[in-house]
Formats: structure tokens, C-alpha cells, sequence
């Protein structure tokens, strides 16, 4: 029996979501849902291949045409030295791609190094592949990134892989190249594979997005994961790759994505082909938006609830992670009805925000030990859902520091 599962957590993210759907008018900052529409180049190409029948089942690596392009994409945009197309793997979005990813790299028992805080499914997926998470730290004081030093330490004879994530979720951090070839170094030092999580290369408001498979000699121990979910809009669809390098990896991962999903829905891959043909202003669009909201959004929550966060504004993705101001003039419940409220001061926070201004968020604890006393707001939401939740916050509170 497969008694390992249940001790897998479920994301928190989960957990709130369940609970904003019992919120009348809800404000959603607790989704990583940008409010953008996919282009038009991508509806129209799926929409043609609608009409044209293209609903059958196609090649389990992806269709010829968007590997050519996703190759094209990794060598000209991230400077990875790809030299066959036989290297790209298409998946049914980032999630899928970790799965795949970790399955065809650990045995039962190997460690996985990953940031603290990440974003939930990383360990949820190593869990599921019976490896085990090992942390490293991220330090809000950095800058959301992380000590070399501190990171090498925590290497033992079973660690096989290093999780790294930049532009990271749910910290925003961005980290320089300078990070990325002290990674390589340790990698190369210790023999470690690196998974490279990109989900976020086009959310860069800060410094620049170095894929770490550009590096020398990196490729062909890096596993670099992408989305077309955030940088086009497409989270519904589930559109995703990689590029593995080495042939007994990529042959392992190749018969897991068979075994899951066969192929990837043909209609959505020819509507990466779209978004990888057509124009990529889109995302010069996205990030100039999610710019302008972040700042609105920063500048805001200080007018707001000035003295309950606090924060400086990410270099990259689109998460406002605050922390908690532990002598802060907030009115949170005592005793709870959840278990975790009680003990946990970011669940006690986001329980209360969501109860009490219908503002969704993430309890930082969910992403990690070290995200204790923070909590996530998703900024990407549209302005006036933005505008929405600063006033509802304010309100309330208004409410307490008059009270308190
Ligand atoms: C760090 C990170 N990686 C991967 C993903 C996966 O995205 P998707 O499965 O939609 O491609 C997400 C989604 O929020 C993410 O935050």
C-alpha cells in the first residue's frame, strides 16, 4: 500500500483556496493567477487546430514543431548550449515537469537540497518521488538569497540533486550570476544534478534572469523546468518543458511523461507554437504591468496596514511577501477554530485577513520553516482587485488601532 503518500502534505495554498470559496466577494491575492489573457496569437492557433481536427494523439515529447521552437527559445533567449531537438521534453505545465524531473533523477532515500522558503509543490514532489527535502535557508536581509557556505554544509553522501528557483516564489528574489556560479561550482565539487526552475525568467523587474545551463559545463548536469503559464498567460492550459541533456536521464523521463499522460493535449502544444511564433510582446506588456502593480500595490499596503507588514518590493516574480509585525496593533483571535491558527502566527494572520477583510493570502509557514511570521499576497491581480483588498484592509485595520 502506498502508505508514504499520506504523510505528503497537501499545499496550504489548497487549504485557503477552499476557503476563499466560501467568501462572498473575495479578494483572490492568494492566487499566483495573473488577470492577463492569453495572447491572441495563442487562442487563435488553438482555435485552428480546433477546426482542422488536430485532436488526436501526437508525439509523447511534443509535437516536432514546438520542440524546434522551445530549442530555438533555450539557445537564442537562455543561452543553452542545446545542439538536438531530441533534448526537449514538452509536459503538461512546471508542476508535471517536477514530477517528472525528480522521478527520473532520485532513488528512495536521496536528499534534495531546496530554498526555505520555496513554493510548496517542490517538496510535495520530492516527497512524492521518496526523496527527502533538505532546506537552505534564504535570508529576507540578503535579499532573498541564500549563503554558499551554509548551503555546502548541508551536503551529505546521499544528497543527488540542488532545487534552485529564480525568480524564487514566494520570496521574489532574484538571484545574480554571481549565486548561480557559486551553485555550479558546488555542484561540480559534490557531483550534484541541478534542477533549475525558471517558471519566472520573464518576471524580472530587477537585475537580470541567468538560466545556470548557460554556464560552462553546467548543461549537462542542469535540468532547467519552464512554463508557458506565467510569461503567456496560459495557467489553465498546462504547457510546460525541459531540455535533459543526458541521454539514460531524458530516456527515463521520456517513459514517465508517456506513462502519465501519453502526450500533452495536442491543442494546447499547438497553441505554444502560437505563442512561440507570434509576437513576444506580450511579455514586455506583462512585465511593465506587474511592474506599475507592484508598485501601486507596495505603496498602498503602507498607506494601509503601514505598521502591520513590512517589506521592501521584490526583483522578480509577483509575490509581496510581508513580514508580520509581532507588536503590531491587530485584533487576531486568541483561540481558533483550526489547529494551525493557534500555533502558527501566519495562518492566525491569513485566517484572520480572510474572515475579516475577504482578503485571500498564503500563511508564510507553508512555504518552509523560515517563511514563519510572513505571509504572501499575490500582486498580480487586476488593479481595481488590488484596490479592493488595500481598502478592505485598511478598514479593518483602522478598525483595530482605534480598538487598540
Ligand atoms: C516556482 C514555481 N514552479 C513551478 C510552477 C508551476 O506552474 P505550472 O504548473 O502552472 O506550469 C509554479 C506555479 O506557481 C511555481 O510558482
Amino acid at each position: 500500500m502506498a502508505s508514504y503518500l499520506d504523510s505528503v502534505p497537501m499545499s496550504g495554498i489548497i487549504r485557503i483556496r477552499d476557503m476563499m470559496f466560501t467568501v462572498t466577494s473575495p479578494f483572490r491575492l492568494d492566487q499566483g493567477d495573473v488577470s492577463f489573457d492569453a495572447p491572441d496569437t495563442v487562442k487563435a492557433a488553438m482555435t485552428r487546430a480546433i477546426a482542422e481536427n488536430r485532436t488526436h494523439y501526437v508525439q509523447t515529447a511534443g509535437l516536432p514543431r514546438l520542440r524546434e521552437l522551445v530549442a530555438a527559445k533555450l539557445r537564442d533567449k537562455n543561452g543553452i548550449p542545446i545542439d538536438d531537438v531530441e533534448h526537449v521534453l514538452v509536459m503538461n505545465g512546471g508542476i508535471h515537469g517536477l514530477y517528472i524531473v525528480l522521478h527520473a533523477l532520485i532513488e528512495p532515500g536521496d536528499e534534495v537540497l531546496l530554498p526555505d522558503p520555496e513554493w510548496p509543490a517542490t517538496a510535495g514532489n520530492i516527497l512524492v518521488a521518496k526523496g527527502v527535502p533538505v532546506p537552505y535557508a534564504l535570508r529576507e536581509s540578503a535579499g532573498w538569497r541564500f549563503d554558499i557556505g551554509e548551503l555546502e554544509a548541508k551536503i551529505t553522501r546521499r544528497t543527488r540533486v540542488l532545487y534552485m528557483n529564480s525568480p524564487n516564489n514566494p520570496t521574489g528574489g532574484v538571484l545574480t550570476r554571481d549565486d548561480l556560479e557559486g551553485i555550479a561550482a558546488v555542484a561540480r565539487r559534490h557531483d550534484l544534478w541541478v534542477i533549475s526552475d525558471e517558471s519566472y525568467e520573464d518576471v524580472v523587474f530587477e537585475g537580470e534572469h541567468v538560466s545556470i545551463a548557460s554556464l560552462p559545463d553546467m548543461y549537462q548536469r542542469t535540468i532547467p523546468v519552464y512554463t508557458f503559464s506565467k510569461s503567456y498567460a496560459m495557467t489553465g492550459l498546462r504547457l510546460g518543458y525541459t531540455a535533459i541533456k543526458d541521454r539514460a536521464i531524458r530516456d527515463r523521463a521520456r517513459k514517465i511523461l508517456f506513462h502519465t499522460s501519453s502526450n500533452i493535449a495536442s491543442v494546447v502544444q499547438f497553441g505554444g507554437i502560437g505563442a512561440l511564433e507570434g509576437s513576444q510582446q506580450c511579455i514586455e506588456d506583462f512585465r511593465k504591468e506587474l511592474r506599475a502593480r507592484r508598485d501601486f500595490f507596495y505603496s498602498g499596503i503602507k498607506e494601509a496596514c503601514g505598521g502591520v507588514f513590512s517589506g521592501r518590493p521584490p526583483a522578480g516574480a509577483f509575490y509581496a511577501f510581508l513580514k508580520i509585525n509581532p507588536s503590531a496593533p491587530v485584533a487576531l483571535p486568541r483561540s481558533s477554530s483550526s489547529d494551525i491558527a493557534a500555533t502558527s502566527p501566519s495562518w492566525s494572520m491569513a485566517e484572520y485577513l480572510i474572515k475579516n477583510a475577504r482578503v485571500g493570502c498564503v500563511p508564510g509557514i507553508d512555504f518552509g520553516a523560515n517563511g514563519e511570521g510572513y505571509v504572501r499576497f499575490c500582486f498580480c491581480r487586476d488593479r481595481k482587485e488590488l484596490t479592493g483588498a488595500l481598502e478592505s484592509m485598511k478598514a479593518l485595520f483602522g478598525a483595530d488601532v482605534r480598538a487598540g
